[in-house]
Parts: C-alpha cells; sequence; structure tokens
C-alpha cells in the first residue's frame, strides 16, 4: 500500500506511468533517477502518438489542412510553455533541443556578440558541465574572463563572495535554479537582483527546477530561463529558452536556414520575427506536442501540490538515508529538492548501482555531469537517487533495504 501524502493522488498519479508496471530484474521497478529524465505519463505518449496519427505536416509552410493543425498544435504548446513560465508574451518563448541547446543558444549568440576581453562571467561551483563549458568556450572567443562563486559544505552558494565577485565588469551570471547533483535551490530572484546592480544580464538553467516547483519569470525577473521537456515527463529532443523580448530582439541569429528568414537573397537576408528568427528548419513539432502535453499534466497537478509532496518525501529519504551506518550525504542545504546524494565508505558508487539495479530499483552513480560539485567533496562519483511526482515512500524503504544488502555483500 502507497502512502499519501500532501495533495497528490500518488495511486493515481502512478497508475499514469505506463512504465511503472515494468519489472526489472524479476522486481517491480523502482525508478529513482528522474533528475536524469523522467518517465512519461500516458497522456503525453498519447499526445505524441495522436500527432503523428492524425496530424503529421510540417509547420508554417503550408495552406493544406494538415499544415495548419500542425502549426496550431506546435504554436499552441508554445502559448502552454509561455504560460507555465509566466512569460509575458509567446515571441519570448524559443523552442530549442533542450537546456544544454538554450544554454548554447544565449552563449553563442548573446554572449559572442557583447562580450569583449576586459568582461567578466559568473558562474557558480554548483554548475552542471552543460553551464560551464559554453561559458569556457565564449570566453575562449571573447577573451573574457570566468570566474565562479563558491559553495559550502552543505553545497550552498556562498552568498558573501558576490560582494567581490560582482564587479562593473561582471556582464553575464549564469547559475542553476536547482542543482542536478545536489539538489540545491539556489536563491535566484536574490542574485538576480544583486546582478542588476552591475547591469549584469542573468542565465538561469531550469531544468532540474521546471519539473519540481512553479516558475515565474517575471517574479524572478531574470533574462533567460531554460528547460527540457524529458526532465518534466515530456519526451527527449525538445525543450524552450524563455528570453527577455528586448534582449531576443537584438540578438544575432544562432543558427541559419529555413524558417528563420522573411527574404533571402544573395545580397541580403532579412531574419525572421521572434521567436523563429531563432528556430531555423523543421523543428521537433511532435516534441513540442509532448512538452505541451507535459506542461498540461504538470499544471493539472498543480506545481505547489507536487513541490510539497516531493518535499515530504525528501525529509523522508533524508532521515532513513542518514541513519544507515557508512553513509555519508552529499548535499545538504537548508533549501532543497528531491536529491538524495550520497557515497558509502565500504563501497564504489559504480558496485552499488549495479547491486540496487539486480533489486530493480534505479539510480544514477557517476559524476552527474558536475565533475567541478564532486571535486569540492573530495570525491569521484556519488549515488544519487532522485525523485518524481510518481515515488513513494516504500520506494525508499526499497532503496535503504537496497543499500543494506550492499552492506552484506562489502561491508
Ligand atoms: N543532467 C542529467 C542528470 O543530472 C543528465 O542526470
Amino acid at each position: 500500500m502507497t502512502t499519501q501524502i500532501a495533495a497528490l493522488d500518488i495511486e493515481k498519479v502512478r497508475s499514469d506511468f505506463p512504465i511503472l508496471q515494468r519489472q526489472v530484474n524479476g522486481k517491480p521497478l523502482v525508478y529513482l533517477d528522474s533528475a536524469a529524465t523522467a518517465q512519461k505519463p500516458a497522456v503525453v505518449i498519447d499526445a505524441i502518438a495522436d500527432y503523428y496519427r492524425r496530424i503529421n505536416a510540417n509547420v508554417h509552410r503550408g495552406v493544406h489542412r494538415l499544415s495548419q493543425d500542425a502549426t496550431e498544435a506546435f504554436e499552441g504548446a508554445r502559448g502552454k510553455i509561455r504560460k507555465f513560465l509566466n512569460a509575458r508574451s509567446d515571441k519570448e518563448i524559443i523552442f530549442t533541443g533542450g537546456t544544454t541547446d538554450g544554454i548554447n543558444l544565449v552563449s553563442q549568440s548573446y554572449a559572442r556578440s557583447v562580450l569583449t576581453a576586459d568582461d567578466e562571467v559568473l558562474i557558480t561551483h554548483l554548475e552542471h558541465h552543460s553551464n560551464i563549458v559554453p561559458w569556457q568556450i565564449v570566453c575562449e572567443q571573447t577573451g573574457a574572463t570566468l570566474k565562479v562563486i563558491p559553495i559550502d559544505d552543505k553545497g550552498q552558494l556562498e552568498m558573501s563572495a558576490l560582494d567581490e565577485l560582482l564587479t562593473p565588469q561582471t556582464r553575464i551570471v549564469a547559475l542553476n535554479h536547482i542543482s542536478n547533483a545536489l539538489g540545491t535551490i539556489n536563491p535566484v530572484k536574490e542574485i538576480t537582483a544583486r546582478a542588476r546592480e552591475v547591469d549584469a544580464v542573468v542565465v538561469i538553467d531550469g531544468a532540474q527546477a521546471a519539473p519540481h516547483m512553479a516558475i515565474d519569470v517575471q517574479d524572478i525577473d531574470c533574462d533567460f530561463y531554460a528547460i527540457s521537456a524529458h526532465k518534466m515527463y515530456g519526451p527527449t529532443g525538445i525543450g524552450a529558452l524563455y528570453g527577455k523580448e528586448a534582449l531576443l530582439k537584438n540578438m544575432p541569429p544562432y543558427r541559419g536556414g529555413g524558417d528563420m528568414i522573411l527574404m533571402v537573397s544573395f545580397d541580403k537576408t532579412i531574419y525572421n520575427d521572434l521567436p523563429y528568427k531563432f528556430e531555423a528548419g523543421t523543428p521537433n513539432i511532435a516534441g513540442a506536442v509532448g512538452m505541451g502535453a507535459a506542461v498540461d499534466y504538470l499544471t493539472d497537478l498543480g506545481l505547489d501540490a507536487v513541490a510539497a509532496y516531493e518535499h515530504e518525501l525528501l525529509a523522508y529519504g533524508t532521515k532513513a538515508l542518514s541513519e544507515l551506518p557508512g553513509l555519508r550525504m552529499i548535499g545538504t542545504a537548508d533549501n532543497k529538492a528531491g536529491v538524495l546524494g550520497f557515497v558509502l565508505d565500504y563501497a564504489h558508487p559504480h558496485d552499488v548501482g549495479t547491486i540496487l539495479d539486480q533489486m530493480g530499483i534505479a539510480v544514477r552513480t557517476g559524476h552527474h555531469c558536475a565533475q567541478p560539485v564532486m571535486d569540492r567533496y573530495d570525491v569521484a562519483a556519488t549515488i544519487r537517487a532522485s525523485l518524481g511526482v510518481y515515488n513513494t515512500r516504500e520506494d525508499i524503504d526499497v532503496l535503504v533495504a537496497g543499500i543494506s544488502k550492499v552492506h552484506e555483500v562489502f561491508g
């Protein structure tokens, strides 16, 4: 029997996800890897299948019925995402391949065109590689300097370091809303306000936040906010970038091709209006439709109910794991989302992951594309159980039993 916590009907939620019926190695699947990618509810799978069965055509290109229907479905999804993020206009929502693609768009279009050798880009020690490497590349291209906000032992940003790190040379501040490796929820609104004092532009990697909490880009007042559908119970290969219209308008295109132009001749090309200027080529139409369905699904559950449910589950899991001998939690921020990262002093994370898999438990082991975070804790890898709306206290109990089994083998 699963437990009812907060305002989610967890039995109903679980029944929405067909994959949870699967057995893995003869055991019921316990999926604790939603930070890597979340499972998909039937409504998302069905929306994609329905699009291909009934509608499939290219968008913005045909007068025929199917093309109009495809355009309507595609643009409808954009409108849902605008509402989900509380952007002002659909022009501020650009479809991307995902968060990584969105950050690369900002770094190669915006940053590359404004940065000089005198400028600084400020990131944090908590970033995923996708919010480090694009900034290293653009700093190399422009001569700008990359600086890093340090973290404390709990995995929280050292806010006092901002006094020194934010300077009149800071042109861009890029950080995640929630750390994928540690679960730390960063004070993005406060950091944006501080960045404004030096007129820096703020770029937020929202990949781990969008599935777990209500996002309001106007309230945060950030300039860019990037998300991925697949972390939000939607399909892979599609995401969205929010950007303030005034900035997007003046940015050069990121990629050239069809649909991003108004007129092409060999002498001159006139680029399309927003948001199409940044959407060259046939887009991932079915992906957008699936992302729209995922946004509907999350909105129907209610982001506040999701956050409250996962918060209770995180507290339950943190207590249960912390009581285990030889286990050290990695990432203990006061304000945290559903990530349980840890190491065992008697077994390597990869061995732990393999034994847990034998028991049908899916966790991620490794550096989680956040090697600087691992370096900060002097570990090469952690075991990470990350929560989604379909997880239960019983899932945590199975994980704890699994670790006890690992202890029997290695302890
Ligand atoms: N960024 C994904 C994770 O944290 C892949 O697992």
